[in-house]
């Protein structure tokens, strides 16, 4: 490794071969349905767009969006609007406890530059998004996986398997991350098993930090409550979310960190985080300007993804009956649906073999490993498919994906 760089971005940057087999297919002009594609600005979704356009045009009449009066923890109102949303999950929250970042990653870059020194750890749940590694990596942090135990057979909700993770922590622990709703199982946290974090982050002095970008979209009523409710007198919490997920709007690049916990804590990690966010001013006011009103659009866009991800969701299922060695796995909420399969009844070796197979059919899907799922058994794969694409493409992948487990000829 050259000198001159530093150990933190120092990955091995050559495309792996699935990344080079894609590349090839795309230079070739070669058909592809992608359903690997988690942007939901490639969905065609209405309500994202109508709202966008709509909290744009207030702000372009505004004479205050011709002003810069920054504030670090962001637009007062659009706060207050944040801090409306936690309190209708059943939050004590008011605006003071919200700050603004440019998207979810750099509230996690916010939030672990609170909590960590260079070396210090931070808890990751096993299966899960490859990103928050790298997030802690590039602030110096190492990152330790604890395990979530599957749900058995016919059911979805994953559970955290607290003793593992409290074998873990050591003297250097700093926060332990969940998902909730988790991608890409769509398990949301257990409230029990929040109650026995809570208590063993507040016995090890650790945070919990809790990433909700997904929490919009449960598929039925009675979603447990985010981390944020009854965090009051306990370890600090950090909630995570954003209008990425929330309202399928990535472009915008506008996100929230909601602290929780003993107030005395409470307040000096808002203190120490409008610190760092001071620091960079990277939230454009003008857009959070334009957060309560996108923040109002947010029914009728969750109940828009629902629609689409439900009617593709049934389309896998029906898809996979032709398919007997593969399970679609059930799911509580999220965007991707898990399909549990065996590669050799596709006549592929593993996980990996089974994907780039597919991309030669003409479908692109997530290989498992991508998540740290296990698979159950030599042969045995996971298949992520991300389930926002329009439902005729979605359909013609789903039937390619079908068609392989099932070894039909391609
Ligand atoms: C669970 C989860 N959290 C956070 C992010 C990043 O979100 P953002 O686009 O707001 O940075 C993602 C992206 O897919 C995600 O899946």
């Amino acid at each position: 490794m050259h000198r001159v760089f530093a150990r933190r971005a120092s990955w091995d940057l050559t495309p792996n071969e699935l990344a080079r087999r894609v590349a090839e297919r795309r230079a070739g002009g070669r058909p592809l349905v992608d359903l690997a594609d988690a942007n939901p600005t490639h969905a065609s979704l209405r309500g994202p767009r109508e709202a966008l356009r709509a909290a744009l045009e207030a702000a372009a009449r505004d004479p205050e969006s011709a002003r810069y009066e920054p504030d670090p923890r962001g637009d007062p109102a659009a706060r207050e609007a944040v801090a409306a949303w936690h309190r209708e999950d059943g939050a004590r929250v008011g605006a003071e406890q919200i700050v603004l970042t440019a998207g979810t990653s750099e509230g996690y870059a916010h939030v672990f530059r609170l909590l960590g020194d260079p070396g210090d750890v931070v808890h990751l749940p096993a299966p899960g998004y490859g990103l928050f590694e790298h997030l802690a990596a590039l602030e110096g942090l190492e990152a330790s996986r604890y395990p979530l135990r599957p749900p058995p057979a016919g059911e979805a909700r994953w559970r955290v398997d607290v003793e593992a993770l409290a074998a873990e922590l050591g003297p250097r622990s700093r926060a332990v991350l969940l998902v909730h709703p988790h991608n890409p199982t769509g398990s949301f946290v257990d409230p029990a098993d929040l109650a026995a974090l809570r208590a063993l982050a507040a016995e090890r002095r650790v945070a919990l930090v809790s990433d909700e970008v997904f929490a919009d979209s449960a598929r039925g009523p009675g979603a447990p409550a985010g981390a944020l409710a009854g965090a009051e007198d306990g370890p600090l919490c950090v909630v995570l979310s954003g209008v990425s997920k929330l309202l399928a709007l990535p472009q915008c690049k506008l996100a929230w960190l909601a602290v929780g916990g003993r107030s005395a804590l409470r307040d000096e990690a808002l203190a120490r985080l409008e610190f760092i966010a001071d620091a960079y001013l990277s939230v454009s006011p003008l857009l959070a300007r334009a957060l309560p009103r996108l923040l109002a659009a947010r029914r009728g866009i969750a109940r828009e993804l629902l629609a689409r991800v439900g009617e593709n969701r049934a389309r896998l299922a029906d898809a996979l009956r032709s398919a007997p060695g593969a399970a679609l796995l059930p799911a509580e909420a999220g965007w991707s649906a898990l399909v549990r399969c065996d590669a050799h009844a596709a006549g592929a070796s593993d996980e990996e073999a089974l994907v780039l197979a597919l991309l030669e059919r003409g479908v692109l899907v997530q290989p498992g490993f991508v998540f740290d799922l296990e698979p159950l058994h030599a042969g045995g794969a996971h298949l992520v498919v991300s389930l926002l694409a329009e439902p005729d493409v979605f359909a013609r992948g789903a039937e390619l994906v079908a068609d392989a487990l099932a070894g039909r000829p391609g």
